[in-house]
């Protein structure tokens, strides 16, 4: 199959696996990508050394071309851009919106350039200021996410917008997958199908609460960290979602305080740590202190395997997804499901 995507990217297929906090190191990246899809790194909750270390990592397991997922708020944003272009890394996709500054570093630099938005009118930006491709997350996706669902998103944005968008949100097989060129998009990316994959290095145990969850079994919160965040509805979550103001305060300030014994940091860092992802927003004190310890709650599930003391990110297609293939599985089944799809389609026609 080739799209405008696998043009772009130099892949095999136009599947692409985003990068999530905590889950998309080196492994996940190298086998999405020696398999033939697009494998992108989460480097927001790594430091630059270890982005270094796991830029090297997956050279040696493959040369198929991969991307690198940077926050655009982090203090060493451009340090990290100027790693991509040194290292020759093919993409830097982008939670929030990049500013026009490092859209031109990644592009004097070689690097293609994808944030994530939500909604037509943030595409309609970023395609102005020049990157090359947009992925559209629909509302069922994981992690931040917005109120408007793939089927509605998609269509807008593609019609907006002359880039090759990759629609994200939901999809887990080939049907979604034809289902998404069919509205235009270029190609499909997926998060929570990839963190279900034997390649990913989440938990058995967290893996197993994914698997375990139907269609209604997320929940989008802002007590997390103050913007909607789709994730696993587990009892600590419910009691996030109760809890009152001054619960939700002192609940704040217990995790800050065990966060802050565990990280080692200072109050005035743990709170410039939560400025900075308040984004502008108009967050209560308790929010700022959840948001400056979301990282230590996705470590908690993501990294120790401690489903109950964290959050999960999870997008509703976790009710759909009951087995734990590896990449190579997983991407060799949704080409075969797409193509079967494709042929009855011209039947039909
Ligand atoms: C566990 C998890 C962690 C995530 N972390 C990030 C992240 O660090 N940066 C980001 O841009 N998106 C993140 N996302 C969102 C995904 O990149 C992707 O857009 C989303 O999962 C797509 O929806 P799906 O889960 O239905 O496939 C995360 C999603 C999940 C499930």
């Amino acid at each position: 199959m080739r799209t405008r995507l696998t043009e772009l990217l130099g892949c095999r297929h136009p599947i692409v696996q985003t990068g999530m906090g905590y889950v998309a190191g080196a492994g996940l990246v190298a086998a999405t990508s020696a398999a033939g899809g697009f494998g992108i790194v989460a480097s927001a909750t790594m430091p630059l050394d270890q982005l270094r270390l796991t830029l090297r990592k997956i050279r040696a397991r493959t040369d198929a071309p991969f991307g690198v997922n940077v926050r655009t708020d982090a203090p060493d944003a451009e340090e990290r851009i100027d790693l991509l272009v040194r290292e020759k890394v093919r993409l830097a996709s982008f939670a929030l919106a990049p500013s026009r500054d490092l859209i031109r570093r990644c592009a004097d630099g070689g690097v293609l350039t994808m944030p994530s938005v939500g909604a037509r009118r943030h595409a309609e930006k970023v395609a102005d200021w020049g990157v090359d491709a947009v992925l559209v997350q629909g509302g069922e996706g994981g992690g931040h996410t917005g109120p408007v669902p793939t089927t509605l998103l998609l269509p807008q944005v593609v019609d907006a917008v002359g880039i090759p968008v990759v629609a994200a949100g939901g999809f887990f097989d080939g049907r979604g997958l034809v289902a998404a060129l069919a509205y235009g998009a270029s190609g499909i990316a997926m998060g929570t199908r990839f963190l279900l994959t034997s390649d990913s290095p989440v938990a058995l145990d967290v893996k197993r609460r994914y698997l375990a969850a139907d269609v209604t079994g997320t929940v989008v919160t802002t007590r997390v960290d103050g913007v909607p965040h789709r994730v696993l509805r587990t009892p600590f979550v419910d009691s996030l979602e109760r809890a009152g103001r001054v619960t939700a305060l002192t609940r704040a300030l217990r995790n800050a305080a065990a966060f802050r014994r565990a990280s080692g940091l200072s109050w005035p860092a743990l709170l410039r740590a939560g400025r900075a992802t308040r984004h502008g927003r108009d967050l209560s004190w308790a929010q700022t202190l959840m948001a400056a310890n979301t990282p230590a709650m996705l470590h908690a599930s993501m990294v120790d395997g401690r489903p109950s003391a964290g959050v999960m990110s999870a997008g509703q297609v976790a009710g759909l997804i009951d087995d734990l293939p590896s990449c190579a599985e997983l991407i060799d089944r949704i080409m075969t499901e797409a193509d079967a799809r494709l042929t009855a389609l011209a039947a039909v026609r």
